[in-house]
């Protein structure tokens, strides 16, 4: 078992292949953080602590004389309310008698083996083959006899502990809770980190930012409703001097879709605290005596082999661990067309049959017909909502168009907006009072669209029956899912004054019942989400579509930031990527080697590219292929950080067995005679020869990674080169 209680330390050590995370029932039963970190054996950790008095800092009334016992200096593992403690708290609630004060002491603790599970919110799974035991521990509070219960489960080989949260109201008057953080985790020894973040906006995702921690309270989260282009719900600390390949990294991503807050606080002793949960903002959260409300899974991961280390942590459990759609790992994902970068919301279903018969030469695989199908819908200002053919496009109906496409030995694939509803739209003339909006003030437009209600039953019904007719109808391989406007006039109509601070939360709730009962009923149907690019790009979409737009953005050269940013936690297999008219000057080939750094397809009008065009597409499209085993598969590597001045950007993806790798260098700037660049690989096998690009030449890979490989300067400025390097098998 990998999680071991200490009965005379009273410490409970969590172990992972090659990590420890330690607590102990301290003093006073308060429950203490003692280590997480490289994997140590399991001692008592708390040799560490040192006590003082502190002036000015809290000691618990218990502790009588003993001034050298403050909570304001203890590393613990969920921080209280009111205890003298006056750093972040972990929960913030009102209790009955409208006290804000919550001192959790440890009342027991149970090991089991296997995963937990939460009712409500989508989880991180076990397989079979997988050695995982989880531990809860439960806290109370004495006064009020509120419960949290924190829950830990442990993916041995994976390297990879999980954290949620509970809270059980077991006394006799209601309580609201107004901040619950899924995960605290106190260093003792705090200076020396950075917190690397990925903050961002509309077309530009998942940007990196870096920066050392300092004594303030660092606060990255959302307050749009959904987890949000401008960040993303994944930090990292590390050491100031951690690089790709060295030093210590913890990563923390939180399987949330909605409002979150991460706080890092370094505070005056140097001790850091870091926590993570459902942002507190418009949350007040009622809980009647007997109920429970769970707090969303934070994945944790620590490497002592830098940033690629951890990246490669998250990417492995991300692609078996996450998502159980068969897309992830048992059927090839297929290169797709999309309508909307070609005709955007001005087609029919003649154009569109002309597209994919074009596509089709360019060896693509599947048609997905974008925004503009339904309803009233001829720009953006109508139609939501409205979940029918328009007969005025699509004249021969959807069967006959899927048919249609079919018969061409293609896929169809369709694009919904779900959560939403346009004012011009018969849903919204039926149903006002669906339309999240607060009484006797008007809605913030943003795209002219409303959100639905989504925390309402008969909304989530009307979305569940509307979205599956349509795929019940239909031979549809691929569902697009949108959402294009941040959330406000936070309302339900359904639930009273004193339940609105519940909505934002119930929102996200309500969701996931839809895509439950949508997703998981479809499982041949490949989903894609998309929030007017990746303003949605979290775990927890990424439970229910093994893939997700990365961005509206298409200009290859600004992917390269997109793609680096989103792979410090993100799969490539996840990442959608396609090759559009975006980048006038870049060449189809530069667009392709970037579009293979994702799901890879195209979103353009392929009526207007040339013969010569479309058989280029051809070969990229089975290149795509050809290589996605080892792109979807394989270790990541960032060879350079294009966030730095540089000239080219490269990153290379290898086979678990170093066999076979893919390079892959955009050159982003050309200086006139300047000098000779090298990309030194990674992640191959020092002592083999490979091939490159079936070459009759090899090179070791030791000296593929020390001295490099040269690139041609002599090159059109965004060229780009991708290599296969290919193992030399010993022939005797
Ligand atoms: C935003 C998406 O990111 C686009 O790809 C496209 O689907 C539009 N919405 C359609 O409205």
């Amino acid at each position: 078992m990998a999680i071991i209680y200490n009965e005379s330390a009273k410490t409970i050590t969590l172990q992972t292949k090659n990590t420890t995370y330690q607590m102990k029932i301290g003093n006073l039963d308060y429950l203490l953080h003692l280590y997480y970190g490289s994997s140590v054996p399991d001692i008592d950790m708390s040799y560490q602590i040192k006590q003082y008095d502190r002036g000015f800092s809290g000691n618990p009334y218990e502790s009588r004389n003993a001034r050298t016992f403050s909570l304001d200096a203890q590393p613990q593992e969920f921080s209280t309310q009111q205890q003298g403690d006056f750093r972040t708290t972990s929960i913030e609630v009102v209790n009955s008698d409208g006290s804000y004060s919550y001192h959790g002491k440890t009342a027991g603790y149970k090991i089991t083996s296997g995963k937990y599970q939460l009712d409500t919110l989508p989880c991180v799974f076990a397989r079979d083959t997988d050695t995982v035991s989880s531990l809860e521990v439960t806290l109370c509070d004495g006064a009020s006899d509120v419960q949290v219960v924190l829950l830990y489960s442990v993916f041995e080989e994976a390297d990879i502990i999980t954290r949620a949260v509970k809270v059980v109201n077991r006394g006799t008057g209601s309580i609201q809770l107004k901040k619950i953080m899924s995960v605290c985790l106190d260093f003792l020894n705090g200076s020396g980190f950075d917190l690397v973040s990925l903050p961002g906006r509309y077309g530009q995702e998942r940007q990196v930012e870096r920066q050392p921690m300092t004594h303030h309270i660092h606060n990255i989260g959302s307050v749009r409703g959904s987890s949000s282009h401008q960040q993303n719900p994944f930090v990292i600390l590390c050491d100031r001097e951690a690089t790709e390949d060295h030093g210590r990294c913890y990563g923390f991503s939180l399987m949330y879709s909605g409002n979150f807050l991460t706080e890092v606080e370094l505070d005056q002793y140097d001790q850091l605290r870091l926590v993570m949960g459902i942002g507190p903002k418009q949350f007040v959260y009622q809980l009647a005596p007997g109920e429970t409300f769970e707090g969303p899974e934070v994945v944790m991961a620590f490497s002592e082999h830098g940033l690629t280390g951890l990246s490669h942590l998250y990417h492995d459990f991300y692609r078996t661990n996450l998502c159980r759609s068969k897309f992830v790992s048992e059927v090839e994902r297929p290169v797709l067309i999309n309508s909307w970068e070609a005709a955007f919301m001005d087609f029919d279903d003649v154009k569109l049959v002309k597209i994919a018969k074009a596509a089709k030469n360019m060896g693509v695989d599947l048609l997905v017909m974008d925004d503009g199908w339904f309803g009233k819908r001829d720009d953006d200002n109508s139609g939501l909502g409205d979940w029918y053919v328009n007969k005025d496009k699509i004249r021969c109906g959807l069967h006959k168009l899927v048919e249609q496409i079919n018969a061409l030995d293609m896929k169809f694939g369709i694009w919904f907006e779900p959560e939403m509803v346009s004012e011009d739209s018969d849903l919204y003339r039926a149903h006002p009072e669906w339309a999240m909006q607060i009484p006797g003030r008007h809605a913030v437009r943003s795209r002219n669209q409303i959100a639905l209600d989504m925390s309402r039953r008969e909304v989530q019904d009307y979305v569940i029956e509307k979205v599956n007719g349509i795929l019940d109808d239909a031979n549809i391989y691929y569902v697009k899912w949108d959402i294009n406007r941040s959330l406000a006039d936070i309302w339900s109509n359904a639930l009273p004054a004193e339940k609105q601070g519940e909505v934002y939360h119930r929102y996200v709730l309500g969701l996931y019942r839809v895509m439950d009962e949508i997703i998981l009923t479809h499982p041949d149907i490949l989903f894609e989400g998309c929030s007017g690019g990746g303003g949605r790009y979290d775990p927890a979409m990424l439970h229910y579509y093994p893939q997700y737009w990365v961005s509206d953005n298409n200009h290859p050269i600004d992917r390269l930031k997109l793609h680096y940013g989103t792979s410090f936690v993100y799969p490539t297999c996840t990442m959608g990527a396609h090759i559009s008219d975006s980048g006038k000057f870049v060449s189809l080939e530069t667009k392709a080697v970037v579009a293979m750094c994702g799901t890879f397809g195209y979103e353009l009008d392929a009526t207007h590219l040339s013969k010569e065009e479309q058989e280029i597409c051809k070969e990229q499209s089975d290149r795509f292929r050809k290589y996605q085993h080892i792109t979807f598969k394989g270790d990541f590597y960032r060879l350079t950080d294009p966030f730095k001045v540089g000239n080219m950007t490269a990153w290379q993806h290898v086979t678990k067995d170093k066999d076979e790798s893919l390079l892959s260098v955009v050159v982003t700037n050309l200086t006139c005679n300047g000098p000779q660049e090298y990309i030194r690989a990674k992640g191959l096998d020092p002592g083999a020869m490979y091939s490159i690009n079936g070459s009759k030449e090899t090179y070791s890979g030791a000296a593929l990674m020390s001295a490099g490989l040269p690139i041609d300067r002599e090159v059109p400025e965004y060229s780009a080169f991708q290599f296969h390097l290919v193992r030399e098998r010993c022939t005797v």
